[in-house]
């Protein structure tokens, strides 16, 4: 295991690209399983992060090759031979599931272990079988396994219950190869959605729709090779831009699609943060920190739940109290514990968080509970004073390229240590 060793008071400065994104990535990825050309897949821009690895080996563990140089991949699925994906790997990352639409296209039957509850709250797969069921695939779960099997997917309106990210993107891999027309209603709107319809088309899909609430689906009978290069992460640009608001710091993110962020930008300058945007950059300007009245997480355009613990150490230390409902995840409050080690003043009821901000935030030794929890001690640690260690990293290196680097580059005093 990992550590991080932050020595905090120091303000961020300079500037920053920002790479793809993880969660456009891992379905992107899967999606890639539908290519039937003998050609590979190019995927451009892709993190090098531990997320990126388990899926790595989950293809090649369906019998496809995947090579990668630098932020590139090459998948080649000439030789998918297998529909089933071995537990360990299932267990070891949640958005494994997202194979089971692409897998029912290409070879009619996959079978996988349940993904189960994580650290932030029961994440249940319901909506993404009943869209399966509705696309003709027969479903069976049993002792934690589930299989599903069709003799042809067809096309079908479904309606989701809820919008959620995994279950539209599961469906839309689905529905891309089955017979005749597929609408899809109130699906989820993130930009990722409309990452992966855009590569699906530039395989040879017919999807359209993206980031409305509802996709229609012509589907196709085969799906062919392409290079694509995927979008730059809204999250980790999130999550820096909150590290440099934190330490009084001046950075400017390159490379980014300001408008992704647009429910954040509102929020932080709510919150007393000076931004300036153009139009593929947003630069953080020294400002007075002060509570928010609400802040609720939302399916996008709203505030996104994957940045609110990043977003609750920089209220930790905003004058006045804030208050952060998480709306989206039932558990996803455990960093609040671990911030009032280093005392922040923050209590928590149901999915309820009140932040009664602190001067200062003072380093301690903290631990991480899930990746964004991880982001959010260690802008903390940044922002304290003294000295601050953020034991076992491999969570943040789940979906952070190494971070320490990219916070090295902006002056911070961090460093990766191996614990003992
Ligand atoms: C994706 C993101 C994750 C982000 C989340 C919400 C990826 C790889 N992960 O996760 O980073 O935090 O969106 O923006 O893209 N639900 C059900 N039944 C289902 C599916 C979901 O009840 O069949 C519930 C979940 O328990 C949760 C809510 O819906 O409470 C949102 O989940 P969902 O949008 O599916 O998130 P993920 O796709 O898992």
């Amino acid at each position: 295991m990992e550590k991080f060793l932050i020595e905090g008071g120091k303000s961020l400065k300079g500037s920053l690209s920002i790479k793809g994104a993880k969660n456009s990535m891992l379905p992107i990825m899967a999606a890639s399983v539908l290519n039937s050309s003998p050609r590979d897949v190019e995927l451009k821009n892709i993190p090098i992060i531990q997320d990126m690895f388990v899926m790595k080996q989950i293809l090649q563990s369906l019998g496809m090759e995947v090579k990668s140089a630098g932020n590139t991949l090459l998948i080649s699925s000439r030789n998918l031979d297998s529909y089933s994906i071995p537990d360990r790997l299932m267990r070891e990352m949640r958005s494994s599931v997202f194979l089971m639409g692409p897998l029912l296209g290409r070879l009619g039957r996959v079978r996988v272990t349940y993904p189960g509850g994580c650290s932030i709250g029961p994440r249940p797969v319901d909506l993404h079988l009943k869209g399966l069921e509705a696309l003709g695939a027969k479903i069976e779960e049993n002792n934690g396994y589930i299989f599903a099997s069709t003799s042809g997917l067809r096309g079908a309106d479904i309606h989701l219950d809820y919008p959620s990210v995994g279950a539209t993107e599961n469906l839309m891999m689905a529905a891309v190869l089955a017979r005749g027309k597929t609408v899809i209603y109130n699906v989820a709107k993130e930009p990722e959605i409309v990452d992966l319809q855009n590569f699906l088309n530039a395989m040879g899909g017919r999807v359209k729709g993206a980031g409305t609430e509802t996709l229609r689906i012509e589907g196709v009978d085969s799906l062919e090779s392409c290079s694509y290069r995927i979008i730059p992460d809204r999250i980790v640009a999130g999550t820096i831009l909150m590290a440099a608001a934190a330490t009084g710091g001046e950075v400017l993110l390159k490379g980014i699609i300001p408008a992704h962020l647009d429910a954040v930008v509102a929020k932080m300058k709510e919150a007393g943060v000076i931004i300036r945007s153009t139009e593929d950059s947003l630069e953080v300007l020294n400002g007075r920190l002060k509570a928010v009245k609400t802040l609720r997480t939302l399916p996008y355009p709203g505030f996104p739940t994957d940045l609110q613990a990043p977003m609750m150490a920089l209220l930790a230390i905003a004058e006045g109290e804030s208050v952060i409902v998480e709306s989206i995840f039932e558990a996803r409050f455990r960093h609040a514990h671990e911030l009032n080690k280093m005392n922040a003043r923050i209590s928590v009821n149901g999915r309820t968080a009140f932040i009664e901000g602190v001067k200062k935030l003072s380093g301690t030794t903290v631990h991480t509970s899930d990746l964004r929890a991880g982001a959010a001690l260690v802008i903390a640690g940044l922002a304290a004073e003294g000295s601050t260690v953020v034991s076992d990293v491999s969570h943040i290196d789940r979906g952070y390229e190494r971070l320490e680097r990219d916070l090295q580059k902006l002056g911070a005093k961090i460093e990766r240590a191996v614990e003992i």
